[in-house]
């Protein structure tokens, strides 16, 4: 993400910048404004031909509708003899794909934003709760036996967005702040789960502990404040508020190996030595300017496992023109998205694979800058038109065949 901003940045800057220099040269009048004007329309030129590959939406052959529809409806129920779940992000009730899809294909869901913390509050004051629109889904999803899992309870990354502004100012003017943090989130730790008890019976209680930039726990508010010890005091508040619940740390990881991934073991061992309550690890898995290397995916679920935790792909999507090189798009997407689940099934501490959206009409990178103007994204199991795609078949076979 940020490598693709220094992308699309630095040569805006320099464009930029040439043109500062053309009109300093201009009411100077120096002879370099000549030179000025060249760099400068080299520059405008490779910008227009960047924004024009990226930016043009571009349509790719669909050929999984010339065959015929497979028989559909019975994901989730070959998902509950093997006691497993395949799972959506649900970003509104009223989404009429959330009737359609389940109870028959998804025997899981996860509020995509309304059980984040600053959604759960009404204007965003802290303390003050607004249940209503999460409890309507959730509703839904339990008179229908289906599973919720909640997400996230404590999220540091962005101020105003993951974790409600206010919680800044306070711990800036406390007294105590580690004290005033800690109260803080026992509080809605306590106050969330207890709302959702026997409803909501898995929860991502940190989210994304890591740095998207550096070999580094991400450094925020709870991080600053408490130091790596947030995420253990995180996990003993989520047990004393729900005892039944199963809790987990969820993480966005673009490798299964290197550093970053060394540094999250480091975590986990540390957690399970302290005898932190956790009982798993989900993996977002969403593939946004690349694709993971799934040896690599499979050994990471392996390794989890052998720590004696279970694993969850909680995230999954992959946007579609990542396969755009393909000669079938959109199969060489069905068939990597069958391939990660597989990986998954086919181990039996992985109990979820979660796609990140009811179908290719709502996905979170149709809203999101910059993959909302890189059109088509259609980065998920079924498509607009609520059809399966060529994933579906597939996974469906790898949960037959789950042991
Ligand atoms: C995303 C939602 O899909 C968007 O609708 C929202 O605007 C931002 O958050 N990792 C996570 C999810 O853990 O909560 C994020 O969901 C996607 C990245």
């Amino acid at each position: 993400m940020l490598k693709y901003f220094l992308y699309a940045a630095v040569p805006a800057v320099l464009a930029l910048a040439t043109f500062v220099w053309l009109i300093v040269a201009l009411v100077r009048q120096c002879k370099s404004w000549r030179i000025a004007v060249g760099v400068f329309g080299v520059e405008i030129l490779l910008l227009a031909i960047g924004y024009f590959v990226y930016f043009t939406p571009v349509e790719y052959p669909r050929t999984y509708l010339d065959e015929p529809a497979p028989e559909t409806g019975s994901l989730a129920e070959i998902a509950r003899e093997k006691s497993f779940y395949i799972g959506a992000a649900v970003n509104m009730a009223d989404n009429p794909a959330y009737r359609k899809l389940v109870p028959s294909e998804y025997n899981s869901i996860t509020p995509e934003n309304y059980t984040k913390w600053r959604q759960l509050l009404a204007n965003e004051a802290i303390g003050n709760y607004d249940f209503s629109k999460a409890d309507a889904i959730v509703d839904y999803a339990v008179e229908n036996g289906v599973r919720v899992r909640g997400h996230t309870l404590i999220w540091g990354k962005f101020s105003g967005r993951t974790y409600p502004k206010e919680l800044d100012n306070l711990i800036a003017e406390a007294a105590d702040p580690p004290a005033e943090l800690r109260r803080i989130m026992q509080e809605h730790i306590q106050t969330v789960m207890t709302h959702f008890k026997g409803r909501i019976t898995v929860w991502d209680v940190v989210n994304e502990p890591l740095s998207m930039d550096g070999v580094y726990l991400d450094e925020n508010i709870f991080l600053n404040t408490l130091g790596r010890s947030y995420i253990a005091e995180s996990f003993r508040m989520a047990r004393e508020a729900d005892p039944s619940a199963q809790l987990f740390i969820n993480e966005q990881f673009g490798n299964y190996a290197g550093e970053l991934v060394e540094l999250f073991f480091d975590l986990l061992e540390w957690l399970l030595e302290e005898n932190v309550p956790i009982d798993g690890v989900g993996i977002q898995a969403h593939n946004i300017f690349k694709t993971h290397n799934l040896d690599e995916f499979r050994q990471f679920v392996q390794r989890v496992a052998d720590l004696g935790l279970l694993v969850e792909v909680t995230e999954f999507d992959a946007r579609i023109r990542l396969f755009g090189e393909e000669p079938d798009p959109y199969q060489a997407q069905g068939d990597y998205m069958a391939e990660y689940a597989r990986i998954c099934i086919e181990n039996p501490a992985c109990i979820g694979f979660t796609v990140w959206g009811l179908s290719d009409a709502s996905t979170w990178f149709d809203w999101v800058t910059p993959v909302n103007r890189m059109l088509p994204n259609d980065p998920l199991l079924f498509n607009v038109n609520l059809r399966p795609k060529p994933a579906y078949t597939k996974i469906r076979e790898s949960l037959r065949n789950r042991p």
